[in-house]
C-alpha cells in the first residue's frame, strides 16, 4: 500500500480487520519492520487524537518520529501555483513538500477543508500534492473530504461490539455552532457500504453528502424512523456539502437542536451504542446522559484509532 486515503486502499476488510485484532493482541509484534525509518506528520490544522495515536502507532512499529505544525514555527506556506509572493507566505508548497520528503520514509497529512472552494477541496488540492511531488508513502490524517484513519477504528469498534451479524448502523448529522467539514461523515459512509452492516443516514434537507461517499446507502429524513432497530448511532455535524445548492457549500443550515442525540433518541433504538470520533459538543451534538452511559463506545473508538494506524502504518512501510 503506497497510500491511505479511503477503503479502497486497504483492500479486504475482513483481512485488515483480522490485521487490527492481531496487533491489538501484540502491538509490538511488528516493531523491527519501522527500524531505522523515519514518520512524518504533518498537521496544518488542530488535533489531540491523531497527533497522539499515529505517533504511538509509529513507535509501536519501531519508527522515529517527526511531527511538524506548519502554523507554529515552519515559514508560511503558499499553497497555489502562478500566485506572486509578495505578502506573508514565504515558502511554497511545491519546495517544502520535497525538502520535506529528504527527511522521512513516511507521510502523514492533516490539512482540513477551506471552504473556500468545493473543487479546491473535493479534488483533495493539498493531499494530492504531497502525493504527487513527496516521492513517498503517503497517508491522510483528516483531509479535505476523508478521515480514513477515523473510520477505520470505527469499523474496528462496531466489529468488536455488535451482538448480531450485519448490525444496523445509522449515521446522524447533529448540531454544531461553527461549520464543520465533511471529511468523517464522507468515510465514516465509504467505510460502512464496504462493511457488512446494514447502513443508514439520517440528515436535514439540505445536507446530502456527496453522492461518491453515499453510494447506495439508505438516506432517511425522519431521524426517529432511522433510529428504529439501530444497534449503532454515530452522530457528527457537517456543513452543507453543496450537493443540491452549490452556493450553500460550506454554509451553516440548520442548529436545529431536535437533532441532538438524548435518551429519548436512543430510547428508539435497538438498546444501541453510541459513537463519536470526537471531540464532541456536549449538548450540541449528544447529552451528557448519553455520552456517559455503558452504551457510549467513544473511549475504546478513540483507542481503536492506536490500532488502525498501526495497521495502516504497517502496510505502508511494507511497501518500502
Ligand atoms: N477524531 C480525531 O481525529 O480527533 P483529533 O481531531 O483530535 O485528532
Amino acid at each position: 500500500m503506497r497510500t491511505f486515503t479511503n477503503v479502497k486502499d486497504i483492500g479486504d476488510l475482513k483481512v485488515a480487520l483480522a490485521e487490527a485484532q492481531e496487533i491489538k493482541k501484540d502491538r509490538y509484534k511488528y516493531e523491527s519492520l519501522g527500524r531505522h525509518k523515519t514518520c512524518l506528520l504533518i498537521f496544518f490544522n488542530n488535533s489531540l487524537r491523531t497527533r497522539l495515536s499515529t505517533q504511538k502507532a509509529a513507535r509501536n512499529l519501531g519508527m522515529d518520529v517527526i511531527v511538524l505544525d506548519v502554523n507554529q514555527g515552519a515559514w508560511k506556506l503558499e499553497t497555489e501555483r502562478g500566485v506572486v509572493m509578495d505578502g506573508d507566505k514565504s515558502e511554497h508548497l511545491l519546495e517544502a513538500i520535497p525538502v520535506m520528503a529528504n527527511y522521512c520514509d513516511v507521510i502523514g497529512v492533516r490539512s482540513f477543508a477551506r471552504f473556500e472552494n468545493r473543487e479546491d477541496d473535493y479534488t483533495e488540492k493539498i493531499l494530492n500534492q504531497f502525493i504527487k511531488y513527496s516521492g513517498k508513502p503517503v497517508f491522510s490524517m483528516e483531509a479535505a473530504t476523508g478521515h480514513p484513519l477515523q473510520a477505520f477504528a470505527d469499523l474496528i469498534t462496531i466489529e468488536e461490539y455488535k451482538r448480531k451479524d450485519h448490525p444496523k448502523v445509522v449515521l446522524t448529522w447533529a448540531p454544531h455552532p461553527k461549520a464543520l467539514p465533511q471529511a468523517v461523515p464522507n468515510s465514516f459512509a465509504d467505510w460502512m457500504n464496504e462493511a457488512d452492516v446494514e447502513f443508514v443516514i439520517t440528515h436535514p434537507h439540505g445536507y446530502e453528502l456527496d453522492p461518491k461517499f453515499v453510494r447506495g446507502a439508505k438516506v432517511e429524513y425522519d431521524q426517529k424512523k432511522a433510529f428504529e432497530g439501530a444497534d449503532f448511532i454515530y452522530a457528527k455535524n457537517w456543513a452543507c456539502p453543496g450537493v443540491t445548492v452549490p452556493e450553500d457549500y460550506g454554509k451553516v443550515l440548520s442548529k436545529d437542536m431536535s437533532w441532538t442525540v438524548d435518551t429519548e433518541h436512543m430510547s428508539w433504538t435497538n438498546d444501541a451504542f453510541f459513537l463519536h470520533c470526537l471531540p464532541v459538543r456536549r449538548n450540541m451534538i449528544v447529552t451528557d446522559d448519553v455520552i456517559e452511559a455503558p452504551t457510549s463506545l467513544v473511549i475504546p473508538e478513540a483507542a481503536n484509532r492506536e490500532i488502525s494506524a498501526t495497521v495502516v502504518l504497517k502496510r505502508l512501510l511494507e511497501s518500502l
